[in-house]
């Protein structure tokens, strides 16, 4: 009898890929200001005291310092109103040494996340979250793509796993990465083109569609709720969850865990990202890849060519 052995999943190593982005970015900026003498400047919002906001603030900042970028962080509290906060926006709005704002999602309850987002200048959103820059997203223009998406599309295409004629499934719908990803990889462009299904809360038999994916993309904040049994042989698993769960071994009394059974998924998959490791680091390259465009944008007043 023929044994069939199974290859062990390949390990899709986003710290060592976004060190790779960094550098690069690095490089161009600094090129950038040898041109110009420009510094690429970003502002982070933080409103309340999420800790787990406070870390990502902290790690992108450290992320600007290490590339030679100016930042600042505005620290505000839970309290700020929505005009308080719109009114600190126009203000870096027009602060011509910066170049990006981040405004650290979710906001307190009281604000009105949409209004926020809306003030900031399409041209400083590096985020990509702005309407006119969701709109051309999807439109297929050029503009700045939301920084988790941007970075599971670059992390594809680094380890050399083009999207194009596959079938992507992706679990979650928010406007952070399941909408925006789902658009990015439907594109006709090199590195997407591909059939896209999105599942959500309101799918009745989720397994039913990812065990249908060649490329599955994760992104719904249940830890470790897609298991081996769900995921076809030899699929690529991209988990963009970080999920605190509790753990009395460790010193901070919590661990992070993904949206996917890490352990199961490894048996089946073809490729698989870890968490942490993954996209997570990721993320903050995409954003220092996206605040360095948004500089050049604005220094040679060039904007998108469309
Ligand atoms: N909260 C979780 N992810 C993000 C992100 O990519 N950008 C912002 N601004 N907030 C977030």
């Amino acid at each position: 009898m023929k044994r069939h052995f199974k290859m062990p999943a390949q390990i899709i190593n986003g710290k060592k890929i976004s060190e790779e982005i960094k550098q690069e970015v690095k490089k161009q900026a600094e090129a950038l200001y040898k041109e110009t003498g420009v510094v690429p400047g970003l502002a982070f919002v933080l409103v309340g005291d999420n800790p787990a906001s406070k870390v990502y603030v902290t790690m992108k900042g450290k992320a600007c310092e290490e590339l030679g970028f100016y930042s600042i962080t505005l620290k505000l509290p839970t309290e700020t109103t929505e005009e308080e906060l719109i009114e600190k926006i126009q203000n870096l709005n027009s602060d011509p040494k910066i170049h990006g704002i981040l405004v650290q999602l979710p906001l307190p309850s009281h604000i009105n996340e949409q209004k926020i987002l809306q003030a900031i200048d399409p041209i400083k959103d590096v985020d990509g979250f702005h309407p006119v820059n969701v709109g051309k997203l999807v439109i297929g223009l050029d503009t700045y793509l939301p920084c988790t998406p941007a970075g599971i599309q670059e992390l594809l295409k680094r380890s050399g796993i083009n999207p194009s004629g596959k079938h992507v499934v992706v679990v979650g719908r928010s406007n952070i990465v399941g909408k925006p990803i789902a658009n990015i990889l439907l594109q006709k462009k090199e590195w997407a083109n591909a059939t896209v299904t999105i599942c959500h809360t309101g799918t009745k038999d989720i397994s039913y569609f990812t065990k249908q994916a060649d490329i599955l993309i994760v992104a719904m904040g249940k830890p470790e709720l897609i298991k081996g049994d769900m995921i076809k042989p030899g699929a690529v698993v991209i988990d963009v969850g970080v999920n605190r769960v509790d753990d009395p071994t460790s010193e901070k009394g919590y661990k992070l865990v993904g949206d996917v059974h890490f352990e199961s998924a490894y048996e089946v998959a073809g490729a698989i990202t870890p968490v942490p490791g993954g996209v997570g680091p990721m993320t903050i390259a995409m954003l220092m890849k996206n605040t360095l465009q948004a500089a050049m944008n604005q220094v040679l007043t060039k904007q998108f060519s469309n």
